[in-house]
């Protein structure tokens, strides 16, 4: 079995840090001496961007070209794809052109598992994959969500909205019955928590409430922090941007709840086994 951990950053609202968080988990988990693969899948290509590659539509090959390699049952070129990032990460990019490809998608046969199938060509040269989904529940996070062993899910402390929260389960459980059986929630990851107010401590005890018996919600939580905004525009992390600062500090500790939760998964596995 691959020891490799998949896991999708979703949410469907956008703005709620799913990049932010894509990026600074994966290259917490490498400070930690993990080999870590990001895939961006939002056709805006805000990952790629993030990580510094500017000139987007000229990249040679992205997420989109794969999985129209995945869909017409061409040889897929995933290794060939990889870009690589000064922090020890590496990354599967994307740009606009998965816009139009995404209508092509949804008639391809068995159209949500192109991701899988690509991801599964590379799985055993990582620990860990994290991908990045759009803010949208339709084709490319379903993809994700088929490929994936757990979900994170960030969450703007000021704006719990129970609507949007029920349909992302709803998403999650659909595609646990019907894709994936295996697929897990990892946790609610509270971000740009503004700790002036009280507003995200009312907020985990409201979501601990809701849905605290059947999700588990981080103890780590991300300070909203400009220097975060401004690191996205210098292809650095916030490791690199601002190593010393608080939010830099909170997905560091993040990181470290999110090794320690896999180290549960494998206990359970091996008891399982035996
Ligand atoms: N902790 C933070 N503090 C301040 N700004 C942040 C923080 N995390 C993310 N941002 C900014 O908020 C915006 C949305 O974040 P992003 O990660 O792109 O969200 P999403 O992927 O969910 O749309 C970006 O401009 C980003 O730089
Ligand atoms: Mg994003």
């Amino acid at each position: 079995m691959s020891q490799c951990k998949v896991i999708a950053v979703a949410n469907q609202k956008g703005g709620v840090g799913k990049t932010t968080t894509t990026f600074s988990l994966g290259v917490a988990l490498a400070k930690e001496g993990k080999k870590v693969l990001l895939v961006d899948t939002d056709p805006q290509g805000s990952l790629t961007l993030y990580m510094g590659w500017r000139d987007q539509d000229k990249l040679p090959i992205t997420v989109a070209d794969l999985l129209e390699q995945s869909a017409e049952g061409r040889n897929i070129e995933v290794e060939e794809s990889i870009l690589h990032h000064n922090e020890n990460v590496s990354l599967i990019p994307s740009n606009l052109r998965l816009s139009v490809l995404e209508p092509v998608l949804y008639s391809a046969m068995s159209r949500e598992y192109l991701l899988k199938n690509c991801l599964e060509k590379v799985k055993d040269n990582y620990d860990y994959i994290l991908i990045d989904c759009p803010p949208s529940l339709g084709t490319l996070t379903v993809n994700a969500l088929a490929s994936a062993d757990s979900v994170i899910i960030p969450m703007q402390s000021q704006y719990l909205s129970a609507v949007g929260m029920t349909e992302l389960l709803k998403s999650v459980n659909k595609a646990r019955t019907k894709l994936n059986p295996q697929l897990k929630i990892d946790g609610v990851l509270l971000t740009l928590v503004d700790k002036r107010t009280n507003l995200s401590r009312e907020m985990k005890v409201q979501l601990q409430e809701n849905y605290g018996r059947v999700i588990k919600i981080y103890d780590t939580q991300i300070p909203l922090a400009i220097k975060t905004a401004e690191s996205t525009s210098t292809g650095q992390s916030i490791f690199d941007y601002d190593k010393n600062g608080k939010v830099a500090e909170a997905y560091s500790s993040f990181a470290k709840e999110v090794l320690e939760s896999g180290k549960e998964r494998n206990k359970n596995a091996s008891t399982k086994v035996r």
